[in-house]
């Protein structure tokens, strides 16, 4: 702890609404604690390129209402390249930073222990991504807000698909993770969810369609998870209209839509608190942790256990879905 005088802040991968939030409470603690903050543009590439910036108190006013984030965020490929990550610390080294906060999905984090172990950087990440698909942590920065844009969007979908009778795909992001999709259906009373969870187990769409899920209603709508094995929310339209051709069915994709917008009240809170923990981590000697969130607890979470998607669905949502569609 003792040599680390310089703090990096970095956005990395899918942005997030509450990124901003996030960065204004890494900064502001660091320098309520003496600290030196730099922020890092574009995540890993602005390593690698040096697009380093110095971050003052005032450099985060007036950002914790706005979604995307002020650093920029990239998916960088150079990164995952010994030589990538050898630039990354010659310019962190000139940059005279000594430990980093990252705040990414997976990708990010996964990329952030490879960088700390090769280098021996002290490096804390931050859980940033709408997917909420990072182990250990009950939410990820970005989570909320996505939920609230899907729950407005079926909200809208609703007035169409019961005018015209129709059957709705919403398809929804999280990288193979069916979170967006089955918190999303409970939250906009959508009639089913079909998640990638779920997908070796069972046709989630014969079964569906079996139990007669428009016993009582004319139009229906289902979320779907995007998932490339099955081609998501078109491979299950095209399905319907093979198999079960009396529907009319429509597709909606609501794709980066749900990435953008003002991050909820839940959202900002959570990244300001992940913010200042992110900064008492390093005091407290932590290295190569990401902080999570439990049961309204702050925990420290070893990458590899983040970055391994093991939190499963909750079955028990599954059910309610059904039970509230009837
Ligand atoms: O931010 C995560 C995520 O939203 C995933 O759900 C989605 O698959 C991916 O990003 C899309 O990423 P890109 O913007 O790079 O196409």
């Amino acid at each position: 702890m003792e040599q680390i005088k310089c703090i990096g802040v970095l956005t990395s991968g899918g942005d997030a609404p509450g990124m901003n939030a996030a960065i204004r409470a890494v900064t502001r603690t660091a320098i309520y604690h003496g600290f030196t903050v730099k922020g890092i543009r574009r995540g890993y590439k602005g390593l690698i390129t040096g697009d380093i910036v110095g971050m003052e108190s005032q450099s985060v006013s007036n950002i914790i209402q706005l979604g995307g984030t002020i650093l920029k965020s990239a998916r960088c490929k150079e990164f995952c390249t010994p030589e990538g990550r050898k630039l990354a610390y010659e310019n962190m080294q000139a940059a005279g930073i000594d430990a980093l906060v990252v705040i990414g999905g997976d990708g990010s984090i996964k990329g952030a222990g490879e960088f700390a172990s090769e280098y021996n950087i002290p490096v804390v990440a931050l859980p940033g991504t709408i997917d909420n698909d990072l182990g250990g942590t009950d939410a990820t920065i970005g989570y909320d807000s996505a939920l609230n844009t899907i729950m407005e969007a079926v909200d809208k979908l609703r007035d169409t698909a019961s005018s015209h009778e129709r059957l709705f795909f919403v398809e929804v992001m999280g990288h193979t993770a069916g979170y967006l999709a089955l918190n999303g259906a409970i939250a906009s009373g959508a009639e089913a969810a079909i998640v990638p969870e779920m997908e070796t187990e069972v046709d989630q769409l014969a079964e569906l369609i079996n139990n007669g899920f428009r016993k009582s209603k004319n139009s229906a709508i289902v979320l779907v998870a995007e998932n490339p094995k099955t081609g998501g929310a078109i491979g299950l339209a095209e399905r319907v209209k093979k198999e079960f051709p009396q529907y009319d069915a429509r597709v909606t994709i609501l794709g980066h839509l749900q990435r953008g917008g003002s991050p909820t009240s839940l959202d900002r809170i959570l990244a300001s608190r992940l913010g200042e923990a992110a900064i008492e981590a390093f005091m407290e000697g932590q290295r190569n942790v990401m902080i999570g969130v439990r049961n309204s607890q702050l925990v420290y979470v070893p990458f590899s256990k983040a970055i391994r998607h093991n939190k499963g669905i909750n079955r028990t949502y599954l059910d309610l879905v059904k039970i509230l569609s009837i």
